[in-house]
């Protein structure tokens, strides 16, 4: 959703801004902007589309300000315009601000500003920012202190989420940022600092972060950088060295990023596993120390996420269950957090977020805590927000993911919770020991395997191309093949607008069977040897009706008027859905791509929902 960006140093900061925006598109976007502090007070230049329109905008290179901010807006209170487009001033042009986030209290705070005879020129939340900030300001004296006092005032009167970086045209050498509820970094160079909603925009300048907490305010200069609670009194943050690479942000010679993360699942598997296991060890997990005591106690875990990281909870369901013997729920975080779900010190949340910025998941991990169950963030974003609110976190090591559709971090949070499942049902001892080393030896193979399926991906590059033009689709399997089902569809959704379903292979005589007709096609995916014959069935009453079937699996079937059989390896059916979503990522890309689409940025979403 919306990015943010700040610099303040000895360079001209537009350049700056701008490749900062460019960075942070894969969030979406529909508008973007900036504001330098120049000779003659703040110049903002600003406007609905992409960010590189901004290189067309008269004056947009004569900017020379050395401090400035910047912004790509994802539309939620007023249409994409120029007008509503950030950065917002105050009437009376001392302040520019970026806002990530939604004001939920901005009518009340407009109309109060109103009275005052504040004009709008906006239909946005956020213009009541740069207002409120000058109400303040106005009756402090013009200096440091007084813009804190200004702006911590402010945030005081503000309900709702924000990220927020503020110029002043009486102070150009100082930026104040805040933020709550959504996501702001501060970057460190020499003589200069940079601030942004994520980490990778920034890499190409610095690897050295301070990472805000909810209702804290940074104050940059220069040469100096101060923390400070909403009431101005100083914290103090230590400054994290990150080790992502630049070159992992980057295409790296691939076409779009979504490809290049598809093909980096096998190195980012093997990273996620890492020292977690070893051969003929017990899965360690430092980040956590579980008694037996405890896990037995437990009556319940909940696994609660949106989009493709719920559907990483759905594929772990049956190995969590198995191997700890309690219930497991799987629940989309925005259901969960709304539904008053029975929460204990008997239960267990896990919240899976890659970017671990997403609202509604933040915000049922907040419910959990509030009743005392224990809560795991599973994330793929140091420090991002979920970490910061969960007893516990650990990090899938999946690597910087920018594609809006997700591949890398879904496979890596179900070797994840693979892994931790094992790590409990070692702790409990109820399991049997030969079949969890068999599970282990599997999932140390799974790197490997998953190489092999990317080896050769003419099959189903072929098969996109037979059938892109088509409006509906469905996909089947049964067990751990109907949570890949529904993940498949998501991704075709997301990135190729086609319409499809997923369904449980058994569900199908219960009503959908009445769409199959002539030509249709559906895909079988069918990894559980157990199932496998009953999903042939599925497919051989759908074949009867004219449907073209394309069949995923790592049995031997035999070729019933199948279009297309992709081989995968074998896996026990546990763990497979790590394997099986790959030709069908592979699938919603070519698709993509044969219909001429922008993959890694599909219209209307976005990578990181912050708001509910
Ligand atoms: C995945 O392809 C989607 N773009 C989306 O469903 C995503 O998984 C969801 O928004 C959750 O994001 P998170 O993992 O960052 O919390």
């Amino acid at each position: 959703m919306c990015g943010i960006v700040g610099y303040i140093g000895l360079k001209k900061a537009s350049p700056i801004l701008i490749d900062g925006l460019l960075k942070l598109e894969y969030r979406g976007y529909d508008s973007a902007g900036i504001a330098t502090i120049e000779k003659n007070g703040i110049k903002t230049m600003k406007d609905k589309g992409r960010v590189r329109n901004l290189y067309d905008l008269d004056g947009i290179n004569d900017l020379e300000g050395t401090i400035g901010i910047a912004h790509t807006r994802w539309a939620t209170h007023g249409k994409p315009s120029k007008e509503n487009s950030h950065p917002h001033m105050d009437g009376t042009k001392t302040f520019a601000v970026v806002h990530n986030g939604i004001i939920e209290n901005y009518q009340e705070l407009r109309e109060s500003l109103e009275e005052k005879g504040y004009k709008f020129l906006s239909a946005t939340d956020t213009e009541v920012i740069p207002n409120l900030i000058y109400d303040y300001y106005k009756n402090e004296e013009k200096n440091e202190t007084g813009l804190l006092k200004a702006v911590s005032s402010t945030i005081k009167d503000l309900k709702g989420s924000y990220a927020i970086s503020i110029i002043c045209k009486d102070l150009p050498d100082i930026m104040i940022v805040a933020r709550k509820d959504s996501p702001l970094v501060v970057g460190k160079g020499i003589n200069e600092y940079y601030v942004s909603s994520d980490i990778p925009a920034m890499l190409s300048y610095t690897k050295q972060f301070y990472l805000l907490n909810d209702g804290e305010i940074a104050k940059l200069s220069r040469n100096n950088v101060s923390f400070y609670n909403i009431n101005l009194e100083d914290v103090s943050k230590d400054l994290k060295d990150i080790d992502w690479d630049v070159s992992s942000c980057e295409k790296d010679g691939y076409e779009d990023y979504m490809l290049k993360e598809i093909f980096e699942q096998p190195t980012a598997i093997r990273e996620t596993i890492g020292s977690r296991l070893k051969n003929n060890e017990k899965v360690n997990f430092d980040e956590i120390n579980f008694s037996k005591e405890y896990l037995k106690s437990l009556n319940h875990i909940y696994l609660v996420a949106c989009g493709t990281a719920m559907h990483a909870g759905l594929a772990v369901k049956p190995i969590l269950e198995k191997l700890c013997h309690t219930n497991v729920t799987v629940d989309i975080a925005s259901e969960f957090r709304y539904r008053d779900p029975l929460l204990d010190e008997h239960t267990l949340c896990i919240y899976i977020s890659q970017s671990g910025e997403t609202a509604d998941t933040i915000a049922a991990l907040k419910l959990a805590k509030s009743k005392n169950a224990k809560t795991i963030a599973i994330s793929n974003v140091i420090g991002s927000s979920i970490t910061r609110e969960a007893d516990y976190t650990i990090y899938t090591h999946a690597g910087p993911e920018i594609a809006v559709a997700s591949t890398k971090a879904y496979t890596c949070q179900i070797i994840l919770l693979s892994l931790l499942s094992i790590y409990f049902a070692e702790i409990l001892e109820i399991e049997d020991t030969k079949f969890l080393n068999s599970l282990k030896e599997e999932i140390l193979l799974l790197p490997k395997k998953a190489l092999n399926i990317l080896n050769d991906t003419s099959k189903i590059k072929n098969f996109a191309h037979k059938i892109y033009k088509e409006h509906d689709m469905f996909f089947i399997g049964r067990g751990s093949d109907y949570s890949v089902s529904m993940e498949a569809s998501l991704k075709l959704k997301e990135i190729s607008y086609i319409h499809s379903e997923a369904y449980a292979a058994g569900e199908l005589k219960h009503g959908p069977i009445a769409l199959i007709e002539n030509g249709i096609t559906v895909i079988g995916i069918l990894t559980d040897p157990n199932l496998v014959e009953k999903t042939v069935s599925n497919l051989q009453e759908v074949i009867t009706r004219g449907a073209k079937v394309l069949v995923i699996t790592n049995q031997e079937i035999e070729s019933k008027n199948y279009e297309e059989i992709i081989n995968i390896p074998s896996a026990n059916p546990l763990i497979s859905p790590v394997l099986s979503i790959i030709p069908l990522q592979l699938f919603s890309y070519y698709i993509s791509k044969e219909k001429g689409l922008d993959v890694d940025k599909p219209r209307n979403l976005a990578k990181s929902v912050t708001v509910e």
